[in-house]
C-alpha cells in the first residue's frame, strides 16, 4: 500500500445528491479532487465509494488522512 499524499490540508464541499455515489480519492494524485480520475492505478490504490443519502452538502478529505474518510474528520488541522 502506497501512502497518500495531501491534495490539500482541508476538505473540499460538494453538494451531493441523494442515492448517487461518489468515488473519492484516497490516493492524492488525482487532478479532478476530490474524486478520482483513474491515476491511483500508477501506485496500486483504490478510490473509496461514497453514496450520498440525501441532498446535502457533503464535506470530502482533501488531505486523505481522515479516520472518517471520504469525509473530513478534522485531520487536517495536525498536519
Ligand atoms: Fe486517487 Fe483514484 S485517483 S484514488
Ligand atoms: Fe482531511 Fe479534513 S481534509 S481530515
Amino acid at each position: 500500500m502506497t501512502t497518500p499524499i495531501v491534495a490539500q490540508k482541508a476538505p473540499y464541499s460538494h453538494e451531493v445528491a441523494a442515492g448517487k455515489t461518489y468515488y473519492w480519492c484516497a490516493c492524492g494524485r488525482s487532478a479532478n479532487q476530490p474524486f478520482c480520475d483513474g491515476s491511483h492505478k500508477a501506485v496500486g490504490m483504490a478510490p473509496i465509494a461514497y453514496k450520498a443519502e440525501k441532498d446535502a452538502t457533503a464535506w470530502f478529505c482533501g488531505c486523505k488522512q481522515s479516520k472518517n474518510a471520504p469525509l473530513c474528520d478534522g485531520s487536517h488541522r495536525s498536519l
